[in-house]
């Protein structure tokens, strides 16, 4: 790949709208945090957790990732972690980003629902501010949990609803399809929050279908296995859903076998707004500019193909239409002066 293509993607505004934020706990700060906190860690150094980062599958992943959460337990925890990203996020020239929260892998273990929310919301608001990314917070559903447990998440969620724009839906995908979901998926619809879904992660394209049909997403996560039904291709151009694609955890988790099959070309030309997006960067090895060099080294993507990457990002994202006009003229400044 070109130093200039390299350079390009540094310096290209973009959007992440697929990150968990428990997720970008990076190794130093799990054991700042289990130290202040006084929690057992089944790691004795950065080391080691970095070696545990093996997987062949999600639930693989899915069982350290709930593991390093539990040395999260005040709310400036979750300020901390949710600046650290921000921070990140901001030196790499992402200007916005809307990310996922696990209320219930908290909550189960006894921190409350406020403590989470409330450092997530006052990082974002305070530090975003400060560092000039703009955010949105979307809560998800544990899937291998039942219904009623969302439910009662979705009333825990009522007091603080004006932080949180959306309800989504993540964790062990086979065995646990969005027809589970369907009640508490209303019940948000009907309360006003945008709704989205990992399905076709892992899950057959059946669980796409439902995602769309019962769920009535406005956005899929992942969504990689639609390449199997050229039907369900069309109607999801057609429809004008986004598609946040996280290749670096596709590779990780095993979705793809190597970065040179992954599909995000075959979406690009399919006329998919296909995004790129990071996942969980501290487990899967790379936040948002790491995804973009290694889609484009392996797919040997254009200028053009990156331009309408970071372009879907932002249209795909829940802005309003005047902020995504905006975002949309920051990248072709850039171009512009990139090509000058
Ligand atoms: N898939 C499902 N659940 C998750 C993921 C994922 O990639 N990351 C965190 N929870
Ligand atoms: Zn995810």
């Amino acid at each position: 790949m070109s130093a200039n293509i390299e350079k390009f993607i540094i310096g290209l505004p973009k959007a992440e709208l697929h990150l968990h934020l428990e997720g970008s706990l990076e190794p130093e700060q799990m054991f700042e945090f289990a130290g202040r906190n006084k929690i057992d860690i089944p790691f004795k150094s950065i080391d080691e957790v970095k070696k545990a980062y093996e997987f062949s599958q999600l639930q693989d992943f899915l069982d350290i990732y709930y593991t390093g959460m539990n040395v999260l337990q005040t709310e400036q925890d979750f300020y901390d972690l949710t600046a650290n990203y921000l921070r990140k996020v901001a030196s790499e020239n992402t200007k916005h980003v809307e990310v996922f929260f696990d209320p219930q892998g908290h909550t189960e273990r006894g921190v409350e629902f406020k403590t989470a929310v409330t450092g997530i919301h006052n990082a974002l608001r305070e530090v975003g501010g400060e560092l000039g990314v703009t955010s949105k917070l979307i809560m998800c559903f544990l899937r291998h949990l039942d219904e009623a447990s969302a439910v009662a998440t979705l009333e825990d969620a009522a007091p603080f609803k004006h932080m949180i724009m959306g309800v989504g839906l993540d964790s062990s995908e086979l065995g646990h399809p969005p027809s589970k979901f369907e009640r508490v998926f209303g019940l948000a619809k009907e309360q006003g929050y945008k709704l989205v879904a990992h399905a076709g992660e892992e899950g057959p394209v059946e669980y796409i279908y439902e995602a769309l049909d019962l769920l009535r997403v406005d956005r899929i996560d992942h969504g990689n296995r639609c390449m199997d039904d050229p039907k369900l291709v069309a109607r999801i151009a057609e429809e004008k859903i986004a598609l946040t694609i996280c290749p670096l955890s596709n590779l990780k988790l095993c979705v793809v076998d190597d970065m040179s099959d992954h599909p995000m070309k075959k979406m690009l030309d399919a006329g998919l707004i296909a995004t790129i997006n990071s996942d969980d960067p501290s487990y899967f090895g790379g936040y948002m500019n790491d995804n973009y060099l290694s889609t484009a080294k392996a797919l040997g993507l254009s200028i053009d193909d990156l331009i309408q990457l970071a372009r879907n990002g932002f249209i795909g994202s829940f802005l309003e239409q005047d902020e995504i006009d905006g975002y949309l003229a920051q990248i072709d400044d850039y171009v512009a002066e990139f090509n000058s």
